[in-house]
């Protein structure tokens, strides 16, 4: 069975002290952290790019989990993997199926795992035929952009397909998950849940990490 893990959204931590919440998510147990990409452009927002990556990966040894939020990913894929990134999820939506072969190819080729990441309204069924050709998808639980939206629970249908049709395979959740929501999500079959405001604002991370991780589906 795959094991479950709650990868620390990077998004919701204080950035002034970001020395100190790396190691918050290390002292929690947590084993990937996830490092959210926004280029203004696919979505509505901006946030970091390898720089800051780099500094993150000097600061701890947890692998550092990309999400590219950008509509020309490929651009910057490289400088990611350069900076530290041990996995790169980019989103369908922003590279079109024509070009998705050559673009799972391109990520691969920069020695990162490859993600595939869906948005909400997105129909992962579309997509089967390149899931076997990546290390993970990511199912959008909100409309990406920004942390503490509410979960979108039509999304669990397109997690129940996925799961039913790739055993093996590593699905993330991200967006809106914590302790209301993780439950449900790894029943339907998710087993990486990306956690932000629900981790950072926990008065007991470790305990956070530990129960979310003991759910079974
Ligand atoms: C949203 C980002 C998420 C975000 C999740 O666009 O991709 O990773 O940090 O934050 P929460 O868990 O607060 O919804
Ligand atoms: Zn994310």
């Amino acid at each position: 069975m795959l094991p479950i893990r709650v990868l620390p959204s990077l998004l919701s931590a204080d950035f002034t002290r970001l020395g100190e919440e790396l190691r918050r998510c290390e002292a929690a147990s947590a084993r990937v952290l996830h490092v959210d990409v926004m280029d203004a452009h696919f979505v509505p927002n901006l946030t970091l790019g390898p720089f800051i990556v780099a500094h993150m990966r000097k600061a701890t040894r947890l692998e550092l989990d990309v999400h590219l939020m950008m509509t020309d990913p490929l651009r910057y894929a490289e400088d990611f993997r350069k900076a530290g990134a041990d996995a790169i999820t980019i989103h369908v939506e922003a590279v079109g199926p024509r070009t998705m072969a050559k673009a799972i190819q391109q990520v691969r080729a920069t020695g990162a795992k490859v993600g595939l990441a869906f948005n909400p309204d997105t129909d992962p069924r579309l997509w089967f035929r390149f899931m076997d050709q990546v290390d993970l998808v990511m199912f959008m639980t909100v409309y990406p952009g920004f942390g503490g939206q509410a979960f979108i629970p039509e999304v669990r249908d397109f997690i129940r397909a996925t799961r039913a049709r790739f055993p093996a395979l590593d699905i993330q959740v991200d967006g809106g998950i914590g302790r209301a929501t993780a439950a449900d999500v790894v029943a339907d079959g998710a087993n990486r849940l990306v956690c932000g405001n629900a981790f950072f604002s926990d008065a007991d991370p470790a305990a956070f990490v530990r129960e979310l991780e003991a759910l079974r589906p």
